[in-house]
């Protein structure tokens, strides 16, 4: 494993790689569930009398999300109570004299790690090591703490460089969200352990079920992967209409292979749903497998009488997982899928990990409790990479440097 911020010597200059990348409305960035998570981690190092500077990234260039880090200071000020200062630059004069100026327990966000030429594109840590960003800030800390598990995929400056400069720790989110994450690829678990697969994405389901296959006792489907694998098992689901091609034929026309032979090797671990449900003037309406007719309806949601079949096989398990939406949940009338799997976890005394995409968010937005989960992940692509075994470079990172 990793050093973590126990670790760390008294009063210390910290450089705290954060992901607060977050939705963007009207130039908004808005509050979520990784600003009070990374709140535990920069509350605790600034209680600690260390002098802490932060990094985060918002957006990608030439996206709407691509904006400025001055909102989110005062966002996660909010969530820890203390004030965080801001200065609109990463490595120059501004930003250095802002660190040096720092006094102990005072916390500093610098600007939008993206806005440096230096951060992107992805590329080996040692050349990322060796640019000016890393050159330039790592002289002046003691101490470089990675606590954005959820970027660890990326090998941007700020979460590979670093690593090779400083002395390297894991946040408290890292520490968190590594052992839920990877208790699943490890299966320490006895008993039925299930995984809920939905979200959007054709090769996130074929990763997950061909590293899961021997791990996850039942796999029930929702979401685009049901689609997927009701359409292998000759039901009507089609993509003709769908006018996002990218989501739905061509992720058919380059997967049909490989999902009929997950189907016919993993057909006893596979809970397909009974039905799927549509919009009919306004109203949802819900069609059996049978009935499906993908030339006429968009299918939105599983069916109340497959939330009822899986209902049982959630709560008799030992261990859930679930990965990304069974429905549309953002709309009320097709949320009874994703709400109904997710309420059965939360009343399940379970070990159980929910995330993937925003299905998080289903738990404010439907009035459940978080602490009635085992853990709820803020990561999106990274937990999809646990899941499927792939390295994280951000974590790997950590781990050489405890060895
Ligand atoms: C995320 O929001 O999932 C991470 O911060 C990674 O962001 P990216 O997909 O823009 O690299």
């Amino acid at each position: 494993s990793f050093n973590t911020i126990d670790d760390l010597d008294d009063a210390q200059r910290v450089l705290v790689r954060l992901d607060l990348n977050s939705p963007v409305e009207d130039g908004e960035a808005q509050d979520n569930r990784r600003f009070s998570r990374h709140a535990e981690t920069v509350g605790e190092l600034a209680d600690e009398g260390h002098r802490v500077v932060l990094m985060a990234h918002q957006g990608r260039p030439g996206r709407d999300t691509f904006v400025s880090l001055d909102q989110h200071a005062g966002i996660l000020g909010e969530h820890i109570d203390r004030e965080i200062q801001f200065v609109d630059d990463i490595y120059g004069d501004d930003a250095l004299d802002a660190i040096e100026a720092l006094e102990p327990g005072e916390v500093l966000l610098l600007e939008n790690t993206r806005m440096s030429d230096d951060e992107l594109p992805e590329e080996a840590p040692e050349v990322k090591a060796d640019t000016e960003f890393v050159q330039t800030l790592a002289p002046q800390f003691d101490a470089y703490i990675n606590d954005a598990y959820s970027a660890a995929h990326r090998k941007h400056a700020s979460l590979v460089g670093f690593p090779l400069a400083l002395p390297a720790f894991a946040g408290r989110v890292m520490e968190t969200e590594y052992e839920a994450n990877t208790a699943i690829a490890n299966r320490e678990f006895d008993g039925q352990v299930t995984m809920l697969v939905g979200g959007t994405k054709a090769t996130d389901v074929i990763g997950v079920m061909e590293t899961l296959g021997e791990k996850i006792d039942t796999f029930c489907l929702g979401g685009i992967a049901s689609h997927l694998f009701l359409r292998a098992a000759g039901y009507d689901v089609g993509y003709d209409r769908h006018e996002d091609l990218d989501l739905y034929d061509t992720q058919w026309a380059n997967n049909e292979d490989v999902i009929r032979r997950l189907l016919d090797e993993r057909r006893d671990q596979i809970e397909l749903p009974e039905g799927l449900a549509y919009e009919d003037d306004g109203e949802r309406a819900e069609h059996t497998r049978e009935q499906l007719d993908a030339a006429n309806h968009d299918y939105m949601d599983i069916s109340e009488e497959t939330v009822e079949k899986y209902d049982p096989t959630i709560r008799n398990s030992d261990a859930v997982f679930l990965k990304g939406a069974l429905g549309v949940f953002e709309e009320e009338q097709f949320s009874a899928g994703t709400v109904g799997a997710v309420k059965a976890i939360a009343e399940t005394d379970c070990f159980s990990v929910v995330g993937g995409g925003d299905t998080s968010r289903s738990i404010e937005m439907y009035g459940m409790d978080e602490a009635d989960f085992g853990h709820v992940s803020i990561a999106g692509g990274a937990y999809i990479r646990a899941l499927t075994g792939d390295d994280l470079p951000g974590v790997e990172l950590l781990v050489d440097a405890a060895n």
